[in-house]
């Protein structure tokens, strides 16, 4: 496929996608043997047209979400790649996985767990990786969680050939591109929760703005760039995802395919002062989440119909389409396996209970079937019971109380705090405790810092209030 070039790469949007098709010798038992394209993209914020932004082009992941169940707040499990890949792969948390940083493979560190394409592997699907699904290197013993999870071995296309060419820039003019709305350290802020974005600071050109460490702000014509680039990438990676799903036409899968499309984490664009990934903030722990089912979430296609045609950004403009259907229920993406499962007609795994180190196939995550029904607006309370109920759990590990070289990604053996955070409908919640790497022993008693922010009146998280409502009525149990 050669796409005709690619914007500024280091921001690194790569398209990983799993494909799983029912083999010839599927056994018999589902009632819809669906084929399943999973689009995992890594570092992608919910920048899209879709999910209301203005600016991004994106017709193509638009048109899928027209025919999906997009998730207006899905969270991801820890905002860095190898641990949240993880972490929704096998569809545990990071404390059950036991990864939180890069060094380690789940299989002979905590426990041999299963993960969503070994499982449709043993229920008769022939599975495929491409790119990035899992994290390459130590976290997937080298080789993608081969043989386990892939019917084949999973395939590596180049992608660094892009790198430098720069097209897609020019669907953002730099006099175009907003900053961030709050590029301010949050008031209150404890500083082990700031991220210090060491990895941007070691490029040459950020070396060379000589920005103090850790807060030194980035010129605002800078940060526009930086944005710009992003942008691009979000655009190049649509056109990718285009062409996949055209292809989808092209062969008459559309009919017969269930497509989800999410990311590992997200991403902070000069938010809070902050770049990357690395906090527990929503800017880097919210994730686009669509699935779109054939005959459930859009009517089937008929015979010749193109579901998907490949749109190009760079035409113009038109209205970004309605999502299909969408739900503002609070998600986890660890419901990623049992949802997949229950989609494809396969037996969902069971609960997990509490700990299941010993336990190969189970979920953590809730299955989240039931929010595709189809019942008529009138019964949409119904379906969503109780969203007041629902909750999304995040962590991020720090190795001091504050900034250091390595508080963006501190290895196991220096973790000395970790961040336990909860999402609701109404607030974040995160405290800083004590963690004890040897004994994966978080402790409770030993609170560090804690964090409060109220959606209904600091929707993005910029005034911790925490401090101000010790004593009050918050939370008391943090372990799901
Ligand atoms: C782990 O699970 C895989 C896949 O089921 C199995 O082949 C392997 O023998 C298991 N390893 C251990 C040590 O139990
Ligand atoms: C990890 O890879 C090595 C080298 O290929 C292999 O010997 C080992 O068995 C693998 N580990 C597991 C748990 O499969
Ligand atoms: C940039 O903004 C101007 C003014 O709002 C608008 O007319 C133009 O279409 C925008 N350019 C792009 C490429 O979006
Ligand atoms: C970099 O900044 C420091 C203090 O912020 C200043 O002392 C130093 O002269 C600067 N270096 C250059 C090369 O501008």
């Amino acid at each position: 496929m050669p796409p005709p070039s690619r914007s500024l790469l280091w921001l690194g949007l790569v398209l990983g996608a799993v494909c799983a098709s029912r083999g010839p010798a599927a056994p018999g038992n589902a009632t819809d043997p669906l084929n399943v394209l999973l689009i995992i993209v890594d570092d992608l914020r919910p920048s899209l047209g879709c999910y209301g932004n203005k600016l991004i082009r994106s017709p193509n992941i638009d048109q899928l979400a027209s025919r999906s169940l997009l998730f207006q707040n899905a969270f991801a499990q820890q905002a860095v790649c190898a641990p949240s890949r993880v972490s929704f792969l096998t569809g545990r948390r990071p404390d059950t996985t036991r990864l939180y940083d890069f060094n380690s493979y789940w299989r002979v560190h905590a426990g041999n767990f299963s993960t969503i394409p070994q499982y449709f592997k043993e229920n008769g699907y022939v599975t495929m990786s491409v790119g990035k699904v899992f994290h390459p290197g130590i976290s997937s013993n080298h080789s993608d969680d081969s043989p386990y999870s892939w019917s084949v071995p999973p395939y590596h296309p180049s992608s660094e050939k892009y790198e430098n060419t720069k097209e897609f820039q020019k669907l953002y003019p730099l006099e175009n591109v907003s900053l961030a709305p709050d590029p301010q350290v949050p008031t209150g802020l404890p500083l082990v929760a700031y991220n210090p974005w060491m990895d941007l600071r070691q490029r040459e050109d950020i070396q060379a703005l000589n920005l103090s460490v850790p807060y030194g702000p980035i010129p605002a014509d800078f940060q526009r760039k930086i944005r710009q680039s992003y942008f691009a990438c979000v655009s190049y990676l649509d056109t990718q995802v285009g062409r996949l799903l055209s292809a989808l036409d092209d062969l008459q899968l559309a009919s017969s395919t269930i497509v989800a499309f999410t990311s590992d984490h997200g991403w902070a664009l000069g938010e809070h002062g902050e770049w990357a990934k690395y906090s527990n903030f929503d800017v880097t722990t919210r994730v686009p989440l669509m699935f779109y089912v054939p005959g459930r979430t859009a009517p089937l296609p008929v015979e010749g119909e193109k579901f998907f045609p490949y749109l190009d950004p760079f035409d113009s403009v038109s209205e970004v389409p309605e999502p299909g259907r969408q739900t503002g229920d609070l998600v986890e993406l660890l419901s990623l396996f049992p949802t997949l499962a229950g989609l494809a007609g396969l037996h969902v795994p069971p609960r997990c209970p509490i700990p299941s180190f010993h336990m190969e196939l189970c979920r953590e995550g809730r299955n989240l079937l039931k929010l595709f029904e189809d019942h008529g607006e009138e019964e949409e309370p119904h379906v969503r019971s109780n969203p007041r109920e629902l909750v999304a759990y995040s962590q991020y590990p720090r190795p001091a109380d504050s900034p250091q070289w390595n508080s963006d990604k501190p290895s196991l053996e220096d973790i000395k705090v970790m961040g336990y955070s909860i999402r609701t409908v109404d607030y974040r919640y995160t405290v800083w405790v004590g963690f004890n790497p040897q004994e994966f022993l978080a402790n409770f008693s030993d609170i560090h810092a804690g964090e409060l922010y109220f959606v209904a009146s600091d929707p993005l998280q910029d005034h911790n209030v925490y401090n101000d409502s010790q004593g009050g009525t918050l939370p008391q149990s943090f372990m799901p």
